[in-house]
């Protein structure tokens, strides 16, 4: 285990054996063509037809899986080839935190999607929702595109801590209002490539 690292949360067989089941559930989910997005309110869908008649994507369009950088690039990578369906995939870069561990409150796009949404299942992939805000921005950021439907997997899920509503459709594991690195998330752009998800010392961070 790295020296800055207090407990390992969940192991890379813990991470993997969970995505795989994620990826399961979401193929099921978007081969059967339900709405979860819409019906949980991300977003006001038009139907697909109004989206296609507006210069949009046609409806057969296949899903769109969006991966929020940096974060969530390994369980993106592994989670897409958990679901056995054709996707699209594209990459936007967001941020609401600095070198910190506190959240700014604020979020900056950085590298927006090139494809076009309209009509088509949108499916965005999060490492940890937190204050929810990030989430929150970025539903609205492509709900104003018109997607048939927008549906939210996170990795890691922080409930306590949302300073605004925020559910997502699909959550790996939730845990408690301790900062976490591995697996793609960082403290000060560190530790992204550890295997696993463990528990930064406080002191790495002066906490
Ligand atoms: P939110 O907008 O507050 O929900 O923050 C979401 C973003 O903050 C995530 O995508 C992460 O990049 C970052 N973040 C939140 N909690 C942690 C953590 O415990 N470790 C590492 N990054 C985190
Ligand atoms: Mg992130």
């Amino acid at each position: 285990m790295h020296p800055d690292i207090e407990r390992i949360l969940f192991t890379a067989e813990q991470i993997a054996e969970r995505t795989r089941a994620l990826g399961r559930r979401i193929a099921e989910d978007l081969a059967a063509g339900c709405e979860k997005g819409a019906a949980s309110g991300k977003q006001a869908a038009p139907p697909a037809q109004n989206a296609a008649a507006q210069g949009g994507a046609p409806a057969s369009a296949p899903p769109l899986a969006v991966c929020i950088l940096k974060g969530s690039v390994p369980f993106f990578a592994d989670l897409i080839r958990a679901i056995p369906l054709p996707l699209e995939t594209e990459y936007i870069a967001l941020s609401s935190y600095g070198a910190g561990t506190a959240s700014s409150g604020q979020v900056h796009i950085g590298k927006d999607i090139a494809a076009d949404v309209a009509g088509r299942d949108v499916l965005i992939v999060e490492d940890i929702v937190d204050s929810g805000r990030t989430l929150a921005f970025l539903c609205g950021h492509l709900a104003a595109r018109h997607p048939r439907s927008v549906r939210v997997v996170t990795l890691l899920d922080k409930p306590s801590r949302r300073a605004v509503p925020f559910t997502p459709d699909y959550v790996g594991f939730a845990v408690d209002d301790v900062f976490v690195v591995g697996c793609g998330m960082d403290y000060a752009e560190r530790y992204r490539n550890l295997p696993y998800i463990g528990v930064l010392k406080p002191s790495v961070y002066g906490g």
